[in-house]
């Protein structure tokens, strides 16, 4: 089973970034921790800081991935365009958005999240462990536990 992950801009930062909201754990850790959590499951990552290459990514996710597992950080308040991306292929893969921090506990800013209307559903605030209960959530929802 093909399962991908995207990230949204400056997650590519993680280890550095702001690490009393987001913890020390680098990008790479949480890959490399999903790798080691899933074994059976073939994972392909892709992060960037462009909204553009997130959108096509989504886009053209269903050609060979079963599931989305994203966190569009900012990009999560922003943006229809990605809102859109994802609504146009929610009838074909499920899509779980998921966050390191609770943003609902942060800035008024964060409180909305554009794309997650367009999710199956979203997990947030349990810092890295949020990749691991997405990914788990989306097999739940492909119906398998080891791919
Ligand atoms: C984030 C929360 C967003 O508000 C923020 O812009 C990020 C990271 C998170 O994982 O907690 O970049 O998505």
């Amino acid at each position: 089973m093909n399962i991908l992950v995207l990230n949204g801009p400056n997650l590519n930062l993680l280890g550095t970034r702001e690490p009393e909201i987001y913890g020390n754990i680098t990008l790479e850790d949480i890959n490399n921790n999903l790798i080691n959590n899933y074994p059976k499951i073939n994972i392909t990552f892709k992060q960037s800081n462009s909204e553009s290459e997130l959108i096509t990514w989504v886009g053209n996710a269903p050609k060979n991935f079963s599931g989305i597992l994203i966190n569009p950080a900012a990009l999560t308040h922003t943006s229809l365009g990605l809102y859109d991306a994802i609504k146009a292929i929610s009838n074909k893969i499920p899509v779980v958005e998921i966050h390191l921090s609770n943003t609902y506990s942060r800035e008024e800013i964060r409180h909305k999240s554009l794309t997650a209307g367009a999710c199956v559903g979203q997990i947030m605030g349990f810092k890295e462990n949020s990749y691991d209960l997405g990914m788990s959530a989306i097999l739940k929802i492909l119906d398998t536990n080891n791919g």
